[in-house]
């Protein structure tokens, strides 16, 4: 067998450019840290981005299409690409343009490169931008630590430009996009050490965290957050983004929520409005990261808003004069502090039956506005508003939510705050010992 050793030699070469190509460590979740800005609200991460990396700080955002950074300032990078039209990346990303560059080239103008849409979906403001790959490097996890840092090569992201920066958290370059598409990083992270598309948001008020991926999730002081109740995750057949191309779906994350309760009782109002409408994508319940507060459609907010003040005055909870952005505030007498929040009445949002709901406690329904007054943390969404009711940060912190991309299905935790723990208590720190944790 003359040939044999031919053979052996091309064979090692290959092995040998397949593991220079592809790490070795194959990391079963990764980990990014979600930090809430004080000033804006918003929730903002780190990602790890080109060749020399730069810790690039963006705005978290659960339900946006993709990654887009500012490619306009200070983008330098030897690993920055731009994908042909009609290459695979191209259709990947389900670009429906093809763009030219009438200036020099550099990251952002490039010719013969597919177009995206950068979206700020705090402002509601889209521009046109070109589609890129770079490299990003980012932490795994086993659910307990952080564990070694995984380089993903060509990770596709939209270039936005430095005007559309205008209303986003002060530092911040850019969003990340975690919403349901080919290209939104959950699935970009999944697909590059094929691990479940599936991932999970834990946000707080300092920082919190997310799990892209299959681990246990497990909180200081060993908690083992587990038992998740479950509810589809609905798709709205119509974009909610500020600009989209016809046709596309909604890439946020709808749930179908069909009586919202106050102190056990329905409240009254036009129940058509929790439906997603086939046509026109106008109503439904989402999930959002860029909505500080819970945004109700304003029939829906005033039956609610009424239905509380009601039943807080039941427990001689006086109601005093609004503070904006909310519509119902109380004074702080009479109203007990619980490991939960304030002893307010709760609010509860039934999804498909009557066992499965989401629970809102007073630490998840009222907001401190002084030293006395405190404000029930939804706010007036507009008549006809596009999303009937729309679950914002305040109401999602201290819950750990689960995405389930691959079973369509969202779990949620209800308040970490009873289980003893809370979404600040992950453990960052590296070097901690094995997995010692109670259920
Ligand atoms: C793109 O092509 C046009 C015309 O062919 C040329 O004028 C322009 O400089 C090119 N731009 C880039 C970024 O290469
Ligand atoms: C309820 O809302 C739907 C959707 O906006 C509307 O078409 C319908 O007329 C409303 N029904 C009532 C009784 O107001
Ligand atoms: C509210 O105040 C009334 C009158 O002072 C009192 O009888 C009642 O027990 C109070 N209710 C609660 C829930 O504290
Ligand atoms: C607190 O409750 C008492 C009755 O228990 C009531 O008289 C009083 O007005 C309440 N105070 C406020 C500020 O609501």
């Amino acid at each position: 067998m003359p040939s044999s050793p031919i053979i052996f030699s091309l064979l090692f070469l290959s092995i040998f450019s397949l593991s220079s190509a592809q790490p070795s460590f194959r990391p079963k979740a990764l980990l990014l840290p979600v930090t809430k800005d004080k000033t804006t609200l918003q929730y903002t991460t780190v990602i790890n981005q080109r060749t020399p990396l730069v810790a690039a700080s963006v705005v978290f955002d659960l339900g946006g299409r993709n990654l887009w950074v500012d490619c306009d300032k200070d983008y330098v990078s030897t690993t920055y690409r731009s994908p042909r039209c009609n290459s695979a990346v191209c259709s990947r990303a389900e670009s429906t343009g093809c763009g030219e560059c009438y200036s020099p080239p550099r990251p952002g103008c490039s010719n013969n490169t597919c177009s995206s849409i950068p979206d700020n979906t705090v402002t509601g403001t889209a521009t046109s931008g070109e589609f890129a790959t770079d490299v990003v490097s980012i932490q795994s996890t086993d659910g307990v630590n952080p564990g070694r840092v995984v380089k993903i090569p060509n990770v596709i992201f939209g270039c936005g430009a430095t005007f559309l920066l205008k209303g986003l958290a002060t530092g911040t370059v850019g969003m990340a996009g975690m919403g349901r598409h080919n290209i939104g990083l959950p699935s970009q992270f999944a697909a590059a050490f094929s691990f479940k598309r599936k991932f999970a948001v834990c946000l707080t008020s300092g920082r919190g965290v997310a799990f892209f991926g299959d681990v246990p999730y497990i909180f200081l002081p060993g908690i083992l957050i587990w038992r998740l109740k479950t509810t589809p995750l609905l798709i709205n057949p119509v974009s909610t983004a500020s600009a989209y191309s016809e046709g596309e779906k909604s890439t946020e994350y709808f749930i179908g929520v069909t009586d919202i309760k106050v102190l056990e009782k329905s409240v009254s109002f036009n129940k058509t409005l929790l439906k997603i409408d086939a046509i026109t994508g106008y109503g439904g319940t989402k999930i959002s990261t860029v909505d500080p507060y819970t945004v109700m459609e304003t029939t829906i907010f005033n039956a609610v808003t009424s239905a509380f003040v009601k039943a807080a005055a039941l427990r001689n909870i006086t109601r005093v004069r609004s503070v904006k952005p909310f519509g119902a505030c109380f004074s702080t007498e009479n109203v007990s502090v619980t490991r939960v929040g304030y002893n307010v009445p709760d609010i509860q949002l039934v999804l498909q039956s009557n066992d499965v709901v989401w629970r809102i406690l007073g630490a998840n329904s009222m907001v401190s506005v002084s030293r006395d007054v405190i404000c029930l943390g939804f706010v007036d969404g507009g008549v006809n508003a596009r999303t009937s009711v729309v679950i914002g940060g305040l109401q999602l912190e201290d819950n750990l939510v689960e995405f389930d991309l691959a079973s369509n299905r969202l779990g949620f935790s209800s308040s970490l705050l009873g289980l003893q723990t809370n979404c600040a208590n992950f453990n960052f720190t590296p070097t901690a010992s094995a997995a010692r944790y109670v259920m």
